[in-house]
């Protein structure tokens, strides 16, 4: 049987970890606070921005909920994004995506000061974590490092093939990867022959968005496997559950695996935390 890796435990317990850094800065005089920016009623997005609120309480991080109109234009969200950046009493500033059609996402992206780039997207963060320095890392690919970690000393010479080359989760986890010397190969739509290519992967992470795209065959013995997708989909009898990218249940023989839900989906939140608290810890330099 395949371990499964249990995220909201590891979740929890680097939730632990964040809250006692948050102690540690509070004690400084420094109250950690993220801005969370939603544009328009999007309802994932809602759901999400919710949840990423809820967790900041928790962990006693000060949350500053900025909401703008589907149609506020573009200018509004770059003005709103220049005040964030210069109040000192925001550490984190997160814009959800996806952003309404009119507003270029890329514009949006580079006007987040660097320093308060807690998703990591901004191409100053992107170029750091690809050059190896030290940079606010995309929290999806953090969080599965962290997940890998738990099952994996040491990456080198791994072939590791990771399934999609989103600049969320595929093309920064492969940097993180790559970083620790595993041999990776990014497959996305267009690969030829992926059945073949994941079967000689020690590690797979799926991150396509298509359910239960990696089969039992795909996976080698004792490979692990990372499962990132979360497709809600529509039983025939009418009720709507979360699905991965892999079909867990043909796994068994895998060395460990990712549950959907309960695996990348936690610790996701979890390292936009621990992000806010590092952007926190590195304004006082
Ligand atoms: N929308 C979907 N995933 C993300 C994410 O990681 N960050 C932001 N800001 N928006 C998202």
């Amino acid at each position: 049987m395949a371990t499964l890796i249990d995220g909201r435990a590891m979740a929890r317990a680097l939730g632990e970890r964040t809250a006692d850094a948050v102690a540690g800065l509070k004690a400084d005089g420094i109250d950690p606070a993220l801005a969370v920016v939603l544009v328009g009623h999007d309802p994932a997005s809602e759901i999400y921005v919710r949840r990423k609120i809820g967790e900041c309480r928790k962990a006693g991080i000060g949350s500053i909920e900025k909401r703008l109109a589907a149609d506020c234009g573009e200018q509004a969200l770059l003005d709103l994004i220049d005040g964030l950046n210069a109040d000192p009493a925001v550490h984190g500033i997160l814009v959800q995506l996806p952003l309404p059609a009119g507003i270029d996402a890329a514009r949006v992206l580079d006007r987040i000061s660097p320093a308060k780039d807690v998703d990591g997207f901004h191409p100053v963060n992107v170029g750091r974590l690809s050059t190896g320095s030290q940079s606010l890392v995309p929290c999806t690919p953090l969080g599965i490092m962290l997940l890998l970690d738990s099952v994996i000393d040491d990456y080198r010479g791994l072939n590791v093939v990771v399934i999609g080359k989103s600049n969320i989760v595929g093309k920064p986890v492969a940097m993180l990867l790559l970083e620790r010397e595993a041999t990776v190969t990014v497959t996305h739509i267009e690969t030829r022959n992926l059945p073949d290519i994941a079967r000689a992967a020690d590690v797979i992470v799926a991150a396509a968005g298509a359910p239960h795209l990696v089969r039992g065959y795909w996976v080698k013995p004792g490979a692990v496997v990372i499962d990132v997708g979360i497709t809600r989909v529509v039983d025939h009898d009418g009720n709507s559950r979360i699905v991965g990218d892999c079909a867990t249940h043909e796994l068994d023989h895998a060395k460990a695996v990712t549950p959907v839900p309960g695996g990348v989906g936690p610790m996701t939140i979890a390292c936009l935390l621990s992000n806010t608290v590092t952007a926190a810890q590195r304004s006082i330099g």
